[in-house]
């Protein structure tokens, strides 16, 4: 392996930025600091660029099914995507069938990534039932194979639904083994009941799923959830906070001291419900659960963002093409499988609008979109930061470069991109997983099954 030196760039860490070169040994962060050049046989020079640590993305779904179908990306095209924009590490959600054991969803996880992911990955569990085999599994689910994050859904009736009871004896179970507990959090009771009175009434259309999803009812279920974490003494993480209700409960809880994180997403930053609207079936690759919301809730989310009350954001990568897949819910639009890519555009797009649009500083830009998550995950200071003894899992990033999102130049495998049109500054150059090029100068040059699975560790407090 070659010792790589990056030179002359900016390092910006979620606590700091300052000039220093990065001395990079056997994959790790050797050295940083100046005048380093006679100890290294390549000289990368990062003049003008930013040298970010790696973004983790905590959600994504890949080779994942879903709605009568499975996801267009799979490890190979998804973990490409996200290197492409900046990603070095995701965490996938692995699913789970009821009444089989959660070691063979594991493993049927561990052979869709194995042979094809080009960065690395863990995963999360989906929790759908708590019984004597469950219980006798988690432990070293756990402690052993460093799944540390159990995912539960409140939404998603009849499909991935759990109910109250499930929830809280999975944090009791989480708290006791040291894990966290996720949570989709939406009323699906009452979305069923909604569902069925619009198509009753004949409303077929697009715009009808977030008609039948209120940001009331993600309200109620992100407050009920957090009340039972705070029952239960657990460690609560809501994925993909869409509205205001939803911020504000977690807001309040965690003034009450309950341990609970929120993550939102890109879409939900810069789309609104209007999306929906659009003519000729359009509408339906705006379909996520939760919904796109009316536009005055992005201005609610930033802040929250801003002021710590969220702190992460995924991609909720859940990638159906438009032709063949979104279009099963023509007639229907309860059939329409929920889900949208995101995985290679959450990084730019969270540069742009909030670094160069004067939202966030630099430094939370890193925090929020790699550090944090690190840290919640168990990755860190393996992942998350530039610093001796980590990962080189690095970003050289160009602050200047302009581009316009699309479709026709994405490397996702979908054929649509759902902020097609939308101008970014800001472009990750090259790529390095490991400290070795996953991607340098905007050329792909990584290999399939190189990226590796990683154990997270399980979590402990951590600073607020
Ligand atoms: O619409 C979405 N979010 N699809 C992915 C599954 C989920 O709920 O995260
Ligand atoms: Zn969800
Ligand atoms: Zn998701």
């Amino acid at each position: 392996m070659t010792v790589k030196l990056i030179k002359n760039g900016v390092i910006v860490t979620a606590a700091d930025t300052y000039k220093a070169d990065v001395l990079i040994k056997e994959g790790i962060i050797a050295k940083i600091g100046i005048d380093l050049e006679s100890e290294a046989d390549e000289i990368i020079d990062a003049t003008g660029k930013y040298v970010f640590p790696g973004g983790i993305d905590p959600h994504t779904h890949l080779d994942m099914p879903f709605g009568g179908t499975v996801t267009a990306d799979d490890f190979e095209t998804g973990t490409k995507a996200a290197a492409f924009g900046g990603t070095t590490t995701i965490v996938d959600f692995c699913l789970t069938t009821k009444g089989k054991p959660l070691k063979e969803s594991i493993a049927a996880w561990h052979q869709k990534a194995g042979r094809k992911a080009v960065i690395d990955y863990g995963f999360h569990l989906m929790i759908s039932e708590i019984n004597d085999a469950v219980l006798a599994e988690l432990p070293s689910i756990i402690n052993e194979e460093g799944i540390t994050s159990l995912k539960v859904f409140m939404a998603y009736k009849n499909v991935f639904q759990a109910d109250d009871g499930t929830l809280f004896r999975t944090m009791l179970a989480a708290k006791e083994h040291g894990a966290m507990v996720m949570v989709h959090a939406e009323n699906g009771d009452v979305i069923d009941f909604l569902i069925h009175k619009a198509l009753e009434a004949g409303n077929t259309e697009p715009i009808y799923h977030a008609l039948t999803r209120p940001s009331i009812i993600e309200g109620e279920a992100t407050g009920r959830a957090a009340k039972l974490a705070e029952l239960a003494g657990a460690r609560l993480y809501v994925v993909h906070v869409t509205c205001a209700e939803a911020v504000q409960q977690i807001a309040e809880a965690r003034n009450q001291g309950v341990d609970v994180w929120g993550e939102t997403c890109p879409q939900y930053l810069v789309l609104d419900q209007s999306q929906l609207e659009k003519p000729d079936f359009e509408g339906a690759k705006y379909v996520w659960s939760p919904p796109l919301r009316e536009a005055h809730h992005q201005e609610v989310l930033w802040n929250a963002l801003k002021s710590g009350q969220l702190q992460t954001l995924g991609s909720d990568h859940c990638s159906f093409n438009f032709d063949g897949q979104k279009d099963l819910g023509r007639g229907d639009f309860s059939k329409i499988p929920n889900g949208g890519p995101v995985i290679e555009d959450r990084f730019s797009l969270f540069y742009s609008e909030g670094v160069h649009q004067g939202r966030i500083t630099l430094n939370q830009f890193v925090d929020i979109v790699s550090t944090r998550s690190a840290k919640l995950f168990g990755l860190f200071p393996q992942k998350g930061t530039i610093a001796v003894g980590s990962d080189a899992d690095i970003v050289i990033f160009d602050p200047l470069a302009e581009r316009i999102l699309s479709a026709e130049t994405h490397h996702m495998n979908v054929d649509y991109n759902p902020f097609e049109g939308l101008k970014v500054t800001g472009l990750p150059v090259s790529v390095l997983s490991r400290g070795e090029f996953v991607i340098q100068d905007c050329q792909f040059v990584g290999s399939l099954g190189t990226g590796r699975y990683v154990k997270r560790a399980p979590y402990k407090a951590v600073n607020r």
